[in-house]
């Protein structure tokens, strides 16, 4: 038996080089020819360009995912390439933040519009494309452990991400008649496998930079709580001792159960959430994993660039 998206049309959003082109290259991987958004042409072109290497018929569609008339154009452009949108990521976010005490109104809504609201129109007219040529298609929504627990530091990024789950229940709703399935998956912190973000962020740490210095995200630079912040209110995250499974997962973990999840076999299944994350969710609060870990299977790398 054989999990394929042979002939689906994938449109991913926010494809930079972490999770969006991971997953770009994963639904690849499975046989969808696959459109590549992001606001920085040039990480919309890295993806195509990965994706490319590795066999992928791909095109890169940049654009704001929270200006309505850029999404109609890109979306209507990849309808003009292959006649048709069977699968839709919406994974365009902003990271980072501050405390609701420090948070500034104008970057709070940037956060919302982007990371909310670009949900929402993607999935709009998307789906417009889908009711109006009968496509019974998939719809996945990228959540995030901080859209169900508090983090600190981080009050836009934490609400719009909890905004996320509800809209998907709501659009489940409104799509069912359709036969249109939309679900969230909830990424947690992440073990990127790109090799050339790995690359760029050993020359960051070279550099003296850290993760932040990295040209990922136009208004990344600014997150996670800046300790200078008048209300900062620090407290440490302390990833991989706290993973039951010893192991971060990586944007190729994440992408076998998206492609699933976009394939015929999921027909039944919308309003859900999924998530990969060596049991961090499931985990009693207060438990501390011990240090010693036989550790997870090693991962089956995809991406031919690393092999
Ligand atoms: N990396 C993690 O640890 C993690 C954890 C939980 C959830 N997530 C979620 O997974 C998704 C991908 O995460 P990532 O680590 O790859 O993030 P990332 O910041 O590396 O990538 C997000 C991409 O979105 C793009 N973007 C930002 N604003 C945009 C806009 N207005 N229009 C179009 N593109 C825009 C950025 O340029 C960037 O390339 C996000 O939704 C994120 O919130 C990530």
């Amino acid at each position: 038996m054989d999990v394929n998206l042979n002939g689906k049309v994938a449109l991913v959003t926010g494809a930079g080089p972490n999770i969006g082109s991971g997953l770009a290259l994963m639904l690849g991987k499975y046989g969808a020819k696959v459109a590549c958004n992001d606001i920085r042409p040039e990480a919309a072109q890295a993806a195509v360009t990965r994706l490319e290497r590795n066999g992928i018929e791909a095109i890169a569609i940049p654009g704001d995912v929270s200006d309505e008339a850029q999404v109609k154009a890109y979306v209507q452009k990849v309808v003009d390439r292959w006649g048709h949108i069977d699968i839709l990521i919406n994974g365009a976010a902003i990271d980072g933040g501050a405390s609701v005490l420090d948070f500034d109104y104008d970057r709070w809504t940037r956060q919302i519009m982007v990371n909310l609201s670009g949900n929402f129109l993607n999935t709009k007219w998307v789906g417009r494309h889908m009711v109006d040529n009968k496509i019974k298609g998939s719809i996945v929504c990228l959540a995030s452990t901080a859209g169900w627990q508090g983090r600190a530091n981080s009050i836009g990024y934490c609400s719009s991400k909890g905004g996320i789950i509800q809209f998907v229940r709501a659009a489940a709703m409104d799509l069912a008649p359709h036969g249109i399935r939309i679900n969230t998956f909830t990424p947690t912190a992440t073990q990127p496998d790109n090799v050339q973000m790995i690359a760029a962020r050993s020359r960051a740490a070279a550099r003296g930079g850290g993760w932040y210095d990295l040209p990922d995200g136009p208004e990344r630079a600014n997150a996670a709580g800046q300790p200078g912040q008048k209300y900062h209110t620090g407290g440490t995250a302390d990833f991989a001792t706290m993973v039951p499974l010893g192991e971060l997962p990586t944007p190729t973990d994440y992408g076998h159960v998206v492609a699933w999840l976009c394939s015929d076999y999921a027909r039944l299944i919308t309003g859900s959430d999924f998530n990969v994350d060596g049991g961090a969710l499931a985990k009693y609060w207060p438990y501390v994993p011990p240090a010693e870990k036989a550790g997870p299977l090693p991962l089956i790398k995809m991406d031919v660039t690393e092999m």
